[in-house]
């Protein structure tokens, strides 16, 4: 299956022309939508595996923590006014962990469907939820100012055009101390380049392309950190989070 974690570490590359530039709006729209709402389909075939899911938040959750000790305006303890979850799905990140970390947190997710779960659900009932955009990233203009942008397992739909602009906007909707991570797949390509998956019209970059994205996007890479925790037999590719902040 694709994108996500989900993804074992078999594709092949077509190397004939830049992985993005088959990417189809679309198509991307029309997978992610034949799929059931639920918060295990956003983790494709190891969303039959709950233990996955818990130490995949729980691995956000440290990082996190971490990025904040980085960052001495930022209480350490103290919870985030503003957040965003980029890509939500039905809010898989946001009901298992930014809810924690966060007062509130809207969401961006073109798929209408998944848009419809988190706007009947009780977080947004109680307000955690905030705003909810039915928008893909490439459409999305930040409308306020975000302490905290979470964008996880969805970049591979945008170009790297798009990609760039996304960050680039992100990066001007950042509250003074506001802090930007992204969390995605490697790609582990023999060749070095990015890999697309025809099954949700995706691409999974290398370290070395989101490292360019963020660069011209005028982020700094403040801290990274690969995932780990997951169970070494199940090949999964590697999942890198990357905290970002304006370059002065
Ligand atoms: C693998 S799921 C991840 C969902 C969520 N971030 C999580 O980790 O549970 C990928 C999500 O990307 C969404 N998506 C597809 N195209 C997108 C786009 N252009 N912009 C933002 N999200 C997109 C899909 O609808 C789907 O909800």
């Amino acid at each position: 299956m694709s994108e996500a974690v989900h993804k074992l570490d078999v594709s092949l590359p077509d190397s004939s022309a830049p992985a993005d530039s088959k990417i189809d709006h679309a198509a991307s729209i029309r997978y992610w939508s034949s799929l059931p709402s639920t918060s295990s389909n956003m983790l494709g075939m190891l969303g039959q595996y709950p233990w996955y899911s818990r130490i995949e938040l729980q691995g956000s959750k440290n990082f996190l923590s971490k990025v904040r000790r980085l960052l001495p305006a930022v209480p350490a303890g103290g919870q985030f006014h503003q957040g965003v979850d980029c890509g939500a799905g039905v809010g898989r990140v946001t009901e298992g962990f930014l809810r924690h970390v966060c007062t509130v947190v809207d969401a961006v997710e073109p798929v209408a469907k998944f848009t419809q779960v988190l706007q009947e659900s009780q977080l947004k009932k109680d307000g955690v939820v905030g705003d909810i955009y039915t928008v893909g990233l490439e459409d999305w203009y930040p409308g306020k100012q975000y302490d905290l942008i979470w964008t996880q397992w969805c970049v591979g739909h945008l170009t790297d055009a798009q990609l760039i602009q996304y960050v680039s906007r992100c990066r001007d909707a950042l509250t003074e101390t506001g802090i930007m991570v992204v969390k995605e797949n490697l790609s582990t390509a023999p060749n070095g380049l990015d890999m697309y998956d025809e099954e949700d019209s995706s691409v999974t970059r290398t370290d070395a392309k989101f490292k360019l994205v963020f660069e011209q996007a005028g982020m700094n890479v403040i801290k990274s950190e690969i995932q780990t925790g997951f169970p070494k037999n199940f090949k999964l590719l590697p999942v890198k989070s990357y905290a970002l902040r304006p370059k002065v």
